[in-house]
């Protein structure tokens, strides 16, 4: 069977553990020795990319990336056409899309796998690397509380899930209209998860073991940043807040952070930031994750 990873939950829980488990090992079974892993960018990346690429490498392949402006998704050729070509030549397929629907129907074709590498709605391998670093932190990661301030968006929401699936919880503290969804918190419901949602960030970060944030606008919404900025004022991270936090707390971004907006240079920058062990964990789990999804569906080399 093909095992794409559109969000996190397309793994078991158990499977999650695994991949947690496997991304702390730095050599990793040769499944990629020979082959190749297309990667489609219809978005800029820095971390995604080049973590992708290493993690191909690392597992003895060859990362083939492509930009939008190469493939023309939709335009010069159907999401589906565009799977089963690289499908061809390759052993997998990460994407980075605005549309989710673009990831769907890459994986309804079922050649190979195909991995989510962010859509609008959901960043799953994002969600790993975060994950990762929480359980080196913190030695397990059940029973643990993150409070997440800001846009309740791709990022917030796969680290919700996940979370969900080990045991720990996330208090939201967003502006009206920049929350979760009834359907996110069903979601995280349904697997027996809690996503509470606070009035106050003060209120957030008081049991907190991690406090997090995004950007207030994402790729795409350039045009909605100043309506933003009114909209999410006061939500911003910065010493006071983090104050307000148990001493053991550390603070996570998936990063790029606009600096002095959803979170201060003080708070980036001081004692309890791990944003760069957190960046370079994106490499150990996009490794692990890879590994798992071509050993699983059986188009890699044999190992
Ligand atoms: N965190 C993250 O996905 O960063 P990039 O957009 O640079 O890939
Ligand atoms: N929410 C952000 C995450 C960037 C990694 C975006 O989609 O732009």
């Amino acid at each position: 069977m093909i095992r794409h990873f559109l969000e996190i939950d397309d793994l078991t829980a158990d499977e999650l553990r695994t991949v947690l488990d496997q991304a702390t090992h730095l050599t990793s079974p040769q499944v990629l020795k020979g082959k190749g892993m297309a990667l489609i960018w219809l978005k800029p990346s820095a971390r995604t990319r080049n973590s992708a690429e290493m993690a191909v490498v690392q597992l003895g392949g060859h990362p083939v990336s492509i930009r939008a402006d190469e493939i023309s998704i939709g335009k010069r050729e159907t999401s589906a056409d565009v799977a089963r070509t690289l499908g061809c030549y390759h052993s997998a397929i990460g994407a980075r899309v605005f549309d989710h629907a673009v990831l769907s129907q890459m994986a309804a074709v079922n050649v190979v796998p195909i991995v989510n590498m962010l859509s609008d709605d959901t960043h799953p391998l994002q969600a790993l690397a975060d994950l990762l670093t929480l359980r080196q932190e913190f030695g397990s990661l059940s029973g643990l509380t993150v409070a997440y301030l800001g846009d309740f968006a791709n990022v917030a929401r796969s680290l919700a899930v996940g979370l969900a699936m080990v045991g720990s919880k996330m208090v939201a503290c967003c502006p009206p209209g920049y929350g979760p969804t009834s359907l996110d918190r069903d979601k995280v419901a349904a697997l027996g998860g809690e996503l509470a949602l606070v009035e106050r960030p003060e209120q957030a970060v008081i049991n907190a073991d991690c406090v997090t944030t995004d950007a207030w606008y994402s790729m795409g919404q350039e045009a909605q940043a100043e309506a933003r900025a009114k909209a999410f004022e006061g939500y911003s991270v910065n010493e006071k807040i983090m104050s307000s936090a148990p001493e053991r707390a550390v603070f996570l971004h998936c990063l790029p952070a606009h600096r002095g907006q959803e979170v201060t240079n003080d708070v980036l920058d001081g004692p309890q930031s791990r944003i760069w062990r957190q960046a370079e964990n994106r490499m150990h789990a996009a490794r692990a994750l890879f590994g798992f999804v071509v050993g699983a569906s059986g188009t890699g080399a044999v190992v």
